[in-house]
């Protein structure tokens, strides 16, 4: 891969962003949610979950409920997927009118990543806005893509996305309590849920020089619950400094990070922190994300309960289903135009 594709050329400033350690470097927080099961800790839980949401807008969980051979059974028939030779997998290529199945073209922040994909709607069929145009109320209703083979992706994968659904409420019931909510808050915004399962396939490299595997970006989501592998890679950016510090792989937990939309609802409380992947030079490496999305009629805006004269709403509302919808076209082409992001959505003061 000498002559690395132009397309997946990073700014040398994010190649060279603060990436340094500092003298004793700080973790992202693993929590062990078995915890939960002793009354008198589950307040401190429900903190701990409350100070990595404000400080890093990372945690990680052990102990979470979601079954190692479920997960492993994903892995296991995703390679076989994606080990298949081009014509095959783009059988179930990703199109700009369905943006889901096999896709190897991602562009965050149209720079395009190094890396391949293969994505499932947990609803299906999912419901989405049919434009982006926000007169238009029209739905569509959007399918997922199987491929042939391997025959089982799909039970693996609907199998592992029911039990990190089941994790994400549990996870959001626990983050509403550490803002002093109920803990049923937010439950309504996920009536028409519009989450879905991504497994991301990345290649070795031998340019980490030239280019990220991921590029830095949040995620536009409620929250993600991510299982990497064992070989590490990914970054989050500290939100007190910026700099760069590895979430290292832990076996059987799962990485946990906030979205945009926590930190438009509790009107920048909780972070939602920028991350990467470095390329690896050697080994390949699989993630496998569970991006938990709200239904598409959600208007996410500061929340009364953070909103107050002093602390006056710091961003826009906007439509959910609209700005995905916008934000897709944006992850297939390198845009001339900058791509929507959530500070956009800032309230200039
Ligand atoms: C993502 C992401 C990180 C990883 O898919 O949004 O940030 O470790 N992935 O693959
Ligand atoms: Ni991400």
């Amino acid at each position: 891969m000498e002559d690395l594709d132009p397309t997946y050329l990073q700014a040398p400033e994010h190649i060279s962003a603060p990436n340094v350690l500092p003298n004793q470097p700080e973790e992202v927080n693993v929590i062990d949610l078995s915890r939960l099961e002793d009354p008198e800790d589950v307040q401190n839980v429900i903190s701990e979950i409350g100070e990595a949401c404000e400080k890093w807008g990372f945690f990680q969980v052990i102990n979470h409920g979601v079954p190692c051979d479920t997960r492993q059974r994903v892995e296991k028939t995703a390679k076989k997927f994606f080990d298949l030779p081009m014509e095959e997998k783009v059988k179930v290529k990703r199109d700009e009118k369905n943006p889901v199945g096999y896709h190897d073209g991602e562009h965050t922040k149209s720079v395009r990543d190094l890396k391949e994909v293969f994505d499932s709607y947990f609803k299906d069929p999912m419901v989405i806005p049919s434009s982006t145009d926000l007169e238009d109320d029209s739905l569509s209703l959007l399918y997922n893509k199987w491929p042939q083979f391997p025959s089982d992706l799909r039970e693996a994968c609907e199998e592992y996305a029911r039990h990190a659904e089941k994790l994400a409420f549990k996870l959001l019931e626990l983050i509403s309590l550490s803002l002093g909510l109920p803990k049923e808050r937010f439950h309504d915004f996920f009536k028409e849920q519009m989450s879905f399962l991504r497994i991301n396939h990345y290649p070795p490299c031998p340019r980490p020089d030239l280019t990220l595997a991921h590029n830095p970006h949040k995620d536009i989501v409620v929250l993600t619950i991510l299982a990497q592998d064992e070989v590490g890679g990914l970054q989050v950016s500290r939100r007190s400094d910026g700099v760069w510090f590895p979430v290292k792989p832990v076996p059987n937990a799962l990485v946990i990070n906030m979205g945009n939309c926590f930190e438009i609802w509790t009107n920048d409380k909780y972070w939602s922190a920028e991350h990467r992947v470095v390329v690896n030079t050697t080994r390949e490496r699989y993630s496998i994300p569970f991006f938990f999305f709200p239904s598409h009629d959600v208007e996410v805006k500061p929340l009364e309960e953070f909103v107050s004269p002093e602390n006056p709403p710091r961003y826009k509302g906007y439509n959910w289903g609209k700005f995905f919808a916008s934000r897709l076209r944006s992850m297939f082409q390198k845009l001339d135009t900058h791509t929507i992001q959530v500070d956009d959505l800032k309230v200039i003061t």
